[in-house]
């Protein structure tokens, strides 16, 4: 399955080897085109909001997205923490996979893991 990320700080970027993927797109500018099936991994900015590189990216390519999983900092930011995935649910009706904070611990990259395997 093939993982499109976004990554500011490393976070993201360090969950996505844990997942031992090697079909990775990461996103620079959102103009990226993605003409499969993919799951995308996001960090969240601004008070819980989608990265503006994410939305560009998902305006065009939502249709093959299965599922998102976001980051975010649950100590920095409880009340809005990693609602990047809400808001991507509820704008372009992806399925949540699963929240994690900062790289994420064993359980939700075994969470990612799992789903993945469920949509081969
Ligand atoms: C300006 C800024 C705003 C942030 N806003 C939120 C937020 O609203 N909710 C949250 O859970 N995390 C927030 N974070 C934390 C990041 O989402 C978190 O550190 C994430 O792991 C960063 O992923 P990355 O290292 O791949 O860029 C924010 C971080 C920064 C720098």
């Amino acid at each position: 399955m093939k993982i499109v990320y976004t990554s500011r700080t490393g976070n993201v970027e360090t969950m996505v080897k844990k997942l031992g993927a090697t079909d990775v797109v990461k996103l620079s500018d959102g103009n990226e085109k993605v003409e499969e099936d993919y799951i995308l991994l996001t960090f969240t900015t601004g008070r819980g909001m989608i990265p503006p590189v994410v939305d560009k990216f998902l305006e065009s390519n939502a249709a093959f997205c299965k599922g998102v999983a976001a980051s975010g900092n649950s100590d920095r930011f409880p009340d809005s923490f990693a609602q990047s995935a809400d808001k991507i649910h509820a704008k372009y009706g992806i399925p949540m996979i699963t929240k994690f904070d900062l790289a994420g611990e064993p359980d939700q990259t075994e969470e990612i893991k799992v789903y993945i395997a469920s949509l081969a």
